[in-house]
């Protein structure tokens, strides 16, 4: 959205005699104020330089807030607190999507509107039949999601608000479908069709779950935990996958294709992946004799040609607890209790190392906290899905995120195609130089 009028100014001198240059500062509601640098290089000839963009705001955005000292999350000005607690994820969709939270009659509609598009073509299952089963999730869903632009073409026009609204319903409500697909497909089970009568996580859940051979209840614990776990991760600012997304939609691109790219940034281990790569972690420790390991674990860590991380740890923003971290814990607790494994030794042996780890200056002086991955996975495993599809339901549930902030960088009238520049370190101008004499 167009910024309102600048609060402020910076003034840039330059020792190399390029004259100074004031800058307009732009402040948010809350949060760091910005510097706008739109001008510098027409001015000055000069780049900022920011790899990995520490201090770069790509974007102004009214969609998440993150304060990464206070370990504070907002949707939309909604703690994530209370979103968790006191919303299911459809109305969190709807939050994201629209602006706000939906009132009954809103909410049934948006509801309706998303079941009603559950199904996928039929011909999507013959894309499945191209990989191996033991095909990686994530290889299926990234391919399965680019796919969904092939059958959509009433709803691939990016600057329709209309088309966008469309294949948005249409990414949340078939997400899940194509998720559990995947799964049913590595265990060369059948598919099972989504049904009209179950909320979005139940009908999930019987996806994943059940046979055609005979009923399925989902328990209603686990429900509850699973859409938890959706809005938890339903959107979390200008995070790496959902940069991606906005950059690729930049260029003009359809929904789906955009959203594979965000699939496809996701599964990084350092990313959404890192939750597969937290429990493969502790069933690394808990092979090698458990929380008497730690020690030695912790060690590993600390050593810095070891490349070993403690995965689930540590937060680009957050320098304090995650706040969903926390919830995530609470929900560990609820899911391990309803099945009776509140001994779980693998969630024992996670408090274990996250108590260690929080009073070791490596990790106090680094300020590296519990994030969104460390217990998700632990969580996932109590309700039954399998490790390799946890970073699948990461992006199932980030898709209305991804698409939120796609189309809000669409509808700024101030939106170019993102084209970052660079510093370049390479070899001058040079002539090619007959091969004999090379
Ligand atoms: C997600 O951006 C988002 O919002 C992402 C996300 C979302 O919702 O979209 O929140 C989801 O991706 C959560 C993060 C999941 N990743 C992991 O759990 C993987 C483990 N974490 C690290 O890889 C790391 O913490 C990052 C990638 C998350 C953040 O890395 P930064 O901000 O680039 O920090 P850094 O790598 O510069 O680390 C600073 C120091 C370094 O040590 P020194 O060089 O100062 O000695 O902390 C160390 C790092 O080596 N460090 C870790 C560590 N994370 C950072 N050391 C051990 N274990 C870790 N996990």
């Amino acid at each position: 959205m167009a910024l309102n009028s600048a609060e402020g100014k910076a003034t840039l001198s330059f020792s190399d005699g390029t004259p100074a240059l004031e800058l307009p500062i732009y402040k948010g509601t809350i949060g760091p104020d910005v510097i706008d640098i739109r001008q510098l290089y027409a001015k000055t000839g000069k780049f900022t330089y920011d790899p990995g963009f520490l201090s770069t705001a790509s974007c102004n955005s009214t969609i998440t807030y993150i304060d990464g000292d206070k370990g504070e999350l907002l949707y939309r000005g909604y703690p994530i607190e209370q979103l968790a607690t006191k919303c299911d994820y459809l109305e969190v969709c709807h939050l994201l999507l629209f602006g706000d939270l939906p009132n009954e009659k809103q909410r049934a509609e948006f509801v309706s509107r998303v079941t009603k598009h559950t199904m996928v073509n039929e011909q999507m299952q013959f894309f499945l039949r191209g990989f191996r089963r033991d095909a990686h999730p994530m290889a299926v869903l990234t391919g399965l999601v680019g796919a969904l632009s092939a059958f959509y073409p009433d709803s691939i026009n990016l600057h329709d608000p209309w088309q966008r609204e469309v294949s948005a319903i249409r990414l949340i409500a078939k997400l899940p479908t194509l998720v559990a697909m995947a799964y049913k497909y590595s265990i060369g089970q059948p598919y099972m069709y989504p049904r009209n009568d179950l909320s979005y996580a139940a009908n999930f859940m019987r996806m994943m779950f059940a046979t055609p051979c005979e009923d399925y209840k989902p328990n209603e614990v686990l429900v509850r935990a699973l859409d938890r776990i959706f809005t938890l991760h339903a959107d979390h600012e200008q995070n790496a996958s959902t940069s991606t997304v906005r950059l690729c939609a930049s260029s003009g691109t359809n929904p789906f294709a955009a959203i594979a790219a965000g699939v496809a940034c996701l599964w990084g281990p350092a990313h959404g992946g890192a939750n597969e790569a937290c429990l493969n972690m502790l069933y690394d420790i808990q092979k090698q004799g458990g929380v008497a390991k730690i020690g030695e674990f912790i060690a590993q860590v600390k050593d810095k040609n070891s490349n070993v991380k403690l995965m689930g740890f540590g937060h680009r923003v957050y320098k304090n607890y995650d706040p969903r971290a926390k919830l995530m814990r609470e929900t560990c607790h609820e899911v391990l209790g309803e099945l009776g494994l509140g001994d779980d030794p693998l969630f024992k042996l996670a408090m274990a190392l996250e108590r260690i780890a929080l009073e070791d200056e490596y990790f106090v002086s680094r300020k590296l906290y519990p994030n969104v991955d460390y217990y998700s996975g632990i969580v996932q495993k109590a309700i039954g899905i399998p490790v390799p599809l946890f970073t699948a339901i990461f992006a199932l549930a980030r898709t209305v995120g991804w698409i939120a902030q796609l189309n809000e960088m669409i509808a700024d009238p101030e939106y170019k195609i993102g084209r970052p520049r660079q510093l370049y370190v390479g070899s001058v101008k040079r002539d090619v130089k007959p091969i004999k004499e090379r």
